[in-house]
């Protein structure tokens, strides 16, 4: 009951009519939340629908100079008679202001209108000043308007630690040294209001000889959709070395949370590229100069030993400095049951003194690791950790060559309360088992989704029988893909020349396995003038419904005849049967993309490229038909293929 008399107050207090800045508009004005966190603002009747012909009603939120202003949408609807509001009922938004006045020339950030889901829950200013400009029309509608939240926020909390370099927008550094924190945040310019348009930000950071660098971006939001980072207008890219030409390691677009990116390296180089016409919020991150793990085991017994690689026993200073960062990655409850089934039973553990081991890719780039005595039987009550810690583009790739647990009726489906071997990869932030494996059956090969995996390994019981298992890892910087080209400008980009091979194999990345989350891979053909090339999908698994679209949590993979989406290939996911694609031209690109949930096998395919004259001619009319029930636009002629090209081009460079 006291918030609707409170903002009633309000407009009985600061309902002034216009002014000379604003002719012909209302005012509400809100620079106070008097002593309460929020304030509230209201459309005018809220919850009744509310007046027709507003001409123009002007809610202006003024905070202090080193605050912005953040509001938030409990309820939203307006009524939506066209498409992009403008002509209807609308509420305009004014998220970079200097002063507190629009007029009809000012710049608007944006036009609301439609239900709640329609619109952006919370709006931040750039600066103190944030201003909604609602309108309504003669035709009137039931819709109830809108009621929110606002309040004002120490912009000094969204401030990059780092050197601002004199004379750019948004270019940084963060040097490491006696003198300076190892660690810190940075953000996209005006976070967490939208980053302006035409931008480009970078963030250069040195560590020590003896440290690296860790990056997790927290919070990305660019443009919305699941549409390939090779055609975005808003990038992240990040090199693992001190400029642009250094090897891509990760390029970020859409939205991601809780993503880590480690260098290989002293240097790392993040570059932020936004062209879009609708900026999103952009970007948080928070970044660490890490000290290097220092090799201890003698790398000679960790190529030659068929056993456990040990490094430090116990918990490893990364993980602490983890810790901080992320919160949840220590605290996983698979880490901490061992040590609580112990002291239930009171008994003295029978096992290896220590069996948890940290494996880095600082050393050797491959090994094997296996239960605790094997081939011999594990002891009951084992509990083991095994975890992999990669670099730079590398993921982790285990490959099991034995596997033999106990099982009372060797039920590989049924791993709960039983000896398993559980797998972890970091999404959002967390440890999260991707997989549990039990029995006999040797589970396919396993790969990270970043420099991360992690293997438990739980002995509850155990046999005589019972080998335990072992598997070889290594952490790898091409995906598990063999064949073509891998090229140094994106994190997974393989080329495939016809001067180099006619004819050849590819697969989905980890293939058979399962494909990581999170990874976009790219494919491309290049035959010679005259040439096409021939695809011939002899195996299709991947996680998704058509139209295999970011709606449905779909993976995807996505045909085209240019380096910009081609609407004449529809996305294909799900099992499919055998089937081939064909090129128009000489040049051909697969996609294949994965989000955080679900995976699948991916795919198999061979590449055949053919000579024109080699295509038999009843292909030809068939293939026509096939175009015009596909096609969405009309054929791209040649100055259009060419103004695509320039475009790619341009936003690539
Ligand atoms: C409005 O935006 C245009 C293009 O983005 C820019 O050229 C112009 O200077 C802006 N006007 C004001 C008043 O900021
Ligand atoms: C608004 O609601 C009233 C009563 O429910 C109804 O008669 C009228 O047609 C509605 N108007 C619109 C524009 O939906
Ligand atoms: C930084 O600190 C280390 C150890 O405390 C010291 O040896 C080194 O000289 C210092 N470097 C600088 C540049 O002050
Ligand atoms: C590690 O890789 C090297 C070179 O590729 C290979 O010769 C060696 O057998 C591998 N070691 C293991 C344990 O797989
Ligand atoms: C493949 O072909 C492209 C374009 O024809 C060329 O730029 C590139 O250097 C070639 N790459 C290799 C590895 O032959
Ligand atoms: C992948 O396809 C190729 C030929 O297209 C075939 O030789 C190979 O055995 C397949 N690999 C798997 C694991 O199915």
């Amino acid at each position: 009951m006291e918030e609707p008399l409170c903002s009633l107050l309000l407009v009985l207090i600061l309902f002034v009519s216009g002014d000379a800045v604003n002719p012909g508009c209302d005012c509400l004005q809100y620079s106070e939340t008097y002593g309460k966190e929020y304030g509230t603002f209201n459309s005018p009747d809220y919850p009744r629908p509310y007046p027709a012909n507003i001409n123009c009603l002007l809610y202006t939120f003024i905070a202090d100079i080193e605050e912005i202003v953040e509001i938030t949408f409990k309820d939203f609807d307006v009524y939506k008679t066209h498409l992009d509001c403008i002509g209807g009922d609308f509420l305009k938004i004014f998220l970079h202001l200097e002063k507190p006045e629009v007029d009809e020339y000012t710049n608007w950030s944006g036009l609301l209108c439609g239900g709640y889901s329609d619109v952006p829950a919370v709006l931040y200013s750039s600066g103190p000043v944030l201003i909604l400009e609602f309108h309504t029309t003669d035709a009137s509608s039931n819709a109830t308007g809108f009621i929110g939240t606002f309040r004002f926020i120490d912009r000094r909390t969204f401030r990059t630690d780092g050197q601002k370099l004199p004379g750019t927008i948004c270019d940084y550094q963060f040097i490491s040294s006696n003198h300076t924190l190892n660690h810190g945040r940075f953000y996209s310019p005006r976070y967490p209001s939208n980053y302006p348009q035409n931008i480009k930000c970078a963030y250069r950071f040195r560590a020590r000889a003896t440290e690296r660098i860790r990056i997790v971006f927290e919070e990305v939001t660019l443009q919305k959709g699941d549409v390939s980072c090779l055609n975005r207008a808003d990038v992240i890219k990040v090199h693992d070395g001190r400029s642009a030409v250094s090897p891509t390691i990760r390029v970020v677009c859409n939205e991601a949370s809780a993503l880590e990116v480690l260098s290989t390296g002293p240097d790392l180089f993040i570059e932020f590229l936004a062209d879009s016409e609708w900026p999103g919020q952009g970007f948080k991150a928070a970044f660490q100069f890490q000290p290097l793990l220092l090799e201890t085991t003698p790398q000679t017994e960790a190529e030659t030993s068929a056993d456990v690689v040990v490094e430090k026993p116990g918990p490893p200073a990364v993980q602490k400095q983890t810790a901080d960062l992320i919160p949840s990655v220590s605290a996983t409850s698979c880490c901490s049951c061992r040590s609580a089934e112990y002291k239930e039973d009171g008994n003295v553990p029978v096992i290896p003194a220590n069996c948890d081991v940290v494996v880095t890719s600082d050393g050797v780039k491959n090994g094997s690791v296996a239960s605790p005595g094997y081939p011999g039987p594990y002891p009951a009550r084992t509990s083991c950790r095994y975890d992999f810690q990669g670099r730079g583009k590398e993921r982790v790739q285990v490959f099991f060559t034995d596997f033999s647990l106990y099982h009372p009726t060797d039920d590989s489906k049924e791993c709960e309360s039983i000896d398993s071997l559980m797998a972890y990869v970091l999404i959002d932030g967390r440890m999260e088992k991707i997989d549990n494996f039990c029995g006999s059956t040797l589970p396919r090969p396993l790969m990270s989704n970043g420099p991360r995996l992690m293997l438990e390994f739980r002995g509850i019981y155990s046999s005589r029988q019972s080998r335990g298992f072992r598997a070889v890892y290594s952490f790898t910087e091409n995906f598990g893909v063999q064949s073509g080209q891998q090229a140094p400008d994106l994190p997974c980009a393989f080329v495939f020349n016809s001067t180099e091979a006619n004819e050849g194999i590819f697969h989905s990345p980890n293939f058979p396995g399962f494909y990581p989350r999170d990874t976009e891979c790219h494919y491309f053909f290049n035959g010679q003038t005259g040439q096409r090339v021939k695809l011939n999908f002899n195996y299709f698994d991947v996680e998704g419904v058509l139209p295999c679209e970011a709606i449905s949590a779909s993976d995807y993979v996505e045909f085209s005849n240019f380096m910009a989406r081609d609407r004449k290939y529809s996305r294909h996911c799900g099992q499919l049967q055998e089937f081939s694609v064909e090129s128009d031209r000489k040049f051909f690109r697969v996609t294949f993309r994965s989000n955080d949930r679900l995976d699948g096998t991916g795919f198999n395919a061979s590449y055949q490229f053919l000579d024109q004259e080699d295509i038999p001619t009843s292909v030809r009319p068939t293939e026509r038909t096939g175009h015009s029930s596909t096609l969405t636009i009309g054929p791209i002629s040649h100055p259009t293929l060419i103004l695509i090209i320039l475009l790619v081009i341009s936003v690539f460079k």
